[in-house]
């Protein structure tokens, strides 16, 4: 991305160099502050191949120590025209291996190796057709190409022993190469999937032309994070707080199988679960599973609905969980003799987009870090397996690691659970009916083919009343709103556009089986400008 916008480099600082080694044959992903960054590490692992994003001024010890195959340069908001803006650093071309420039990273590497790029009067964002020279890069790609251009700049004049590649109407160097040494510029962003054949522009990149054998695959993710956390805790005893959702279900599998009974799985019923969560979980990760984990349960319901007990404010009641959270938990904690590690089940997106908040980018809608602060607060040590890993992998290591596909593909759920879904204060009663109507509404989803087709669907309670009649009688009772979601990044969402009939079906069981429910809605709000939950 290139834009006139004032320097503020959203960059991944170095000290997130993951807990584990760095695996195998391995891509470099340099970041200039692209929105797409994450989408070009997606994409090289996709093709079976590790990388790491690391902002460009990571230093070159750390490049030359990191020892890529290839390194690829993202898009960035800034212009090389201008003397203060970020560079590639020289160890990427001191190595010696295949470079590839993406928009912004191509015109850092034209103007770097003697190239001239200039300002445009006209951005070119969207959709382009490029017409392609055969070359290693792109040939048998045919002889046009729509792709996604998002830029102002251009390069104007080539390297010297570059050739171009691929022109289109606004850039006549759309595309750049040197094939001696290896090195590669594309103006538009192959990363995204609007570019037809991105794909393989990447894997010919990170496969056939850095030779990056495509090794890291989920036996081999999971053999790595593995010996990783047991060469990490040694003989010592971990303990870990199980929410039933994805992340902390794999990390529980994969220390089970890293280091058995040095590891304590704490699962805390907060009152705020679906409904059959607590069994659910017990099922498919307690002692009766096959893979053995202290599993110990704690029902500490009463304790957070007595704290939540008058509280009518979404960010209070985040808070007022959260702190009860580590009450209990410090209390589980507690019972258990030696512990020295605390286990989280943060990845790779968490790491990357905490990093950007540090730059102030990040503005908070809703404090979601619920448990922030507790391995300092209790002066354990951190463990993180999944830290380098971006959600389908995490998936595909649970699957790998035997856990029931149910529970890999779970949707995902908020930690303060129910609490954010009964709108304003939260009743026992309440919660109940909200259970039941979930559980309805997620059955039928799943029955219909539903379920795997969106990205989050519940109910969510609302504590107004609506008149409704049943048979002969009035009634006068509470309305249940449904939402679903379909998106990648849950930055963004679209509402899910459920067959009328399905919808129907829901509505019609939950006002039938639910007395306390006199009226369904339905959700058509986006986000933005809504947000997923309704709290
Ligand atoms: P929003 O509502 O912000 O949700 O559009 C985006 C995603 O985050 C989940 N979410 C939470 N997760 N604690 C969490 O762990 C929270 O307080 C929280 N609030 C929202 C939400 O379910 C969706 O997947």
């Amino acid at each position: 991305m290139t834009s006139r916008s004032p320097r503020n480099h959203q960059t991944i600082r170095s000290a997130n160099v993951p807990e584990t080694t760095a695996f195998g044959d391995r891509i470099l992903v340099v970041d200039f502050g692209s929105q797409y960054t994450q989408l070009i590490a997606r994409r090289v692992r996709e093709q079976g191949v590790y990388c790491e994003i690391h902002p460009f001024d990571i230093g070159d010890d750390a490049i030359r120590a990191f020892a890529p195959k290839g390194a690829i340069l993202s898009g960035g908001p800034e212009t090389v025209t201008e003397g203060w803006t970020p560079r590639i650093p020289d160890a990427v071309f001191d190595l010696g291996v295949p470079v590839l420039g993406i928009c912004y990273g191509m015109q850092a590497m034209a103007s770097q190796l003697g190239g001239v790029v200039a300002g445009s009067m006209h951005r070119e964002f969207g959709h382009a057709s490029v017409r392609l020279a055969r070359e290693g890069l792109l040939a048998g790609l045919g002889d046009t190409l729509d792709v996604w251009m998002s830029h102002g700049d251009r390069v104007t004049e080539l390297p010297p022993g570059f050739v171009g590649t691929a022109e289109s109407g606004n850039a006549p160097i759309a595309a750049m190469a040197d094939p001696i040494r290896h090195l590669y510029g594309v103006q538009f962003h192959p990363e995204v999937t609007h570019t037809a054949r991105g794909e393989e522009i990447i894997r010919r990149f990170v496969r056939d032309i850095a030779g990056c054998r495509g090794d890291w695959t989920a036996a081999n993710i999971a053999q790595r994070a593995v010996a990783a956390a047991r060469e990490r805790v040694g003989d010592g005893r971990v303990i870990l707080g199980l929410s039933g959702g994805v992340d902390s279900s794999v990390v529980a599998a994969l220390l089970s199988r890293a280091i058995g009974d040095q590891l304590t799985c704490v699962f805390v019923d907060n009152g705020l679960l679906r409904k059959d969560e607590v069994a659910e979980v017990q099922a498919a990760l307690g002692p009766s599973n096959a893979l053995p984990i202290d599993l110990v349960t704690v029902d500490a319901s009463a304790e957070f609905l007595a704290t939540l007990a008058g509280v009518a404010d979404p960010e209070a009641k985040r808070k007022a969980i959260g702190e009860t959270f580590i009450r209990v938990f410090e209390r589980a904690a507690a019972a258990i003799p030696g512990v020295g590690w605390l286990a989280q089940g943060t990845i790779y997106p968490d790491v990357i987009e905490s990093a950007a908040s540090r730059f102030g980018k990040a503005h908070v809608i809703k404090s979601h870090h619920n448990v922030g602060g507790l391995p300092e607060r209790m002066h354990l040590r951190l463990i993180e397996p999944l830290r380098d890993l971006f959600k389908d992998e995490v998936r595909a290591v649970g699957l790998e690691l035997g856990l029931p596909e149910r529970l890999v593909h779970r949707h995902p759920f908020p930690g303060p659970g129910l609490a954010v879904r009964v709108l304003g204060e939260i009743r026992p009663e309440y919660l109940d009916v909200l259970r039941e109507a979930d559980a309805i509404y997620i059955d039928e989803l799943r029955q219909a083919g539903w379920y795997d087709r969106v990205a989050q669907a519940f109910a969510v309670f609302l504590p107004v009343k609506s008149v409704g009649v049943v048979g002969d009688a009035r009634r006068y009772a509470h309305v249940i709103a449904l939402r679903a979601v379909v998106t990648t990044d849950f930055m963004t969402a679209g509402w899910a556009e459920l067959p009328h009939d399905l919808i129907a079906r829901v509505s019609n069981r939950i006002v039938n089986e639910l007395s306390d429910v006199s009226r369904v809605v339905y959700d058509v709000t986006s986000k933005p400008p809504g947000t997923i939950e309704w709290e």
